[in-house]
């Protein structure tokens, strides 16, 4: 489904380690990181997003976000998908009024940078890709707004 999530498995059973009594313990590397540590800098957040919020936007939004954030962020986008459950720090939650208060332009950023075990999208979506599941974040978890 997803080659990034595909590495991320990788790395996951990489540093699986199984402990005497045949539990699975899976640690991941580095330490927790804040939400509120990873920002975008001053230049992304005056970017403005290209695409209209059109019904076709929104559309191709929700197949970006179904195929590429899903697992991790969650249907709700809660950031409570299967995938996120195994990951340190947890996925974001896309739906808390701090993170909408985001502009488009420091939230494209984000996605195309990533910070781990976020992936960087910028070569696996389009920049109008990037745009548009920003226009279905808006939309379905941020009321349109
Ligand atoms: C492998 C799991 C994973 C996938 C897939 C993933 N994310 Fe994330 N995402 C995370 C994690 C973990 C964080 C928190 C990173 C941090 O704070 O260091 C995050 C954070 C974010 C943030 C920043 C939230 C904030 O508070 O500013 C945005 C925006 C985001 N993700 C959007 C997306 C979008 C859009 C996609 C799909 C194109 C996606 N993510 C795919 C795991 C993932």
């Amino acid at each position: 489904m997803l080659s990034n999530l595909s590495k991320l498995a990788v790395v996951i059973i990489g540093s699986a380690m199984v402990a005497s009594n045949g539990n699975i313990a899976i640690s991941t590397v580095g330490k927790p990181i804040a939400l509120s540590s990873w920002k975008a800098p001053h230049s992304a957040w005056k970017k403005k997003n290209p695409i209209p919020m059109s019904a076709a936007a929104i559309q191709a939004g929700y197949a970006i976000f179904s195929q590429n954030c899903e697992a991790c962020h969650g249907s709700n986008g809660k950031g409570d998908g299967p995938t996120g459950a195994f990951l340190n720090p947890h996925p974001a939650n896309l739906t808390k009024a701090s993170f909408l208060a985001q502009t488009d332009g420091a939230i494209f950023w984000k996605i195309t940078h990533g910070h781990s075990p976020m992936p960087s999208f910028r070569d696996s979506l389009s920049r109008k890709q990037r745009w548009e599941v920003i226009n279905y974040i808006r939309h379905a978890f941020g009321k349109g707004k």
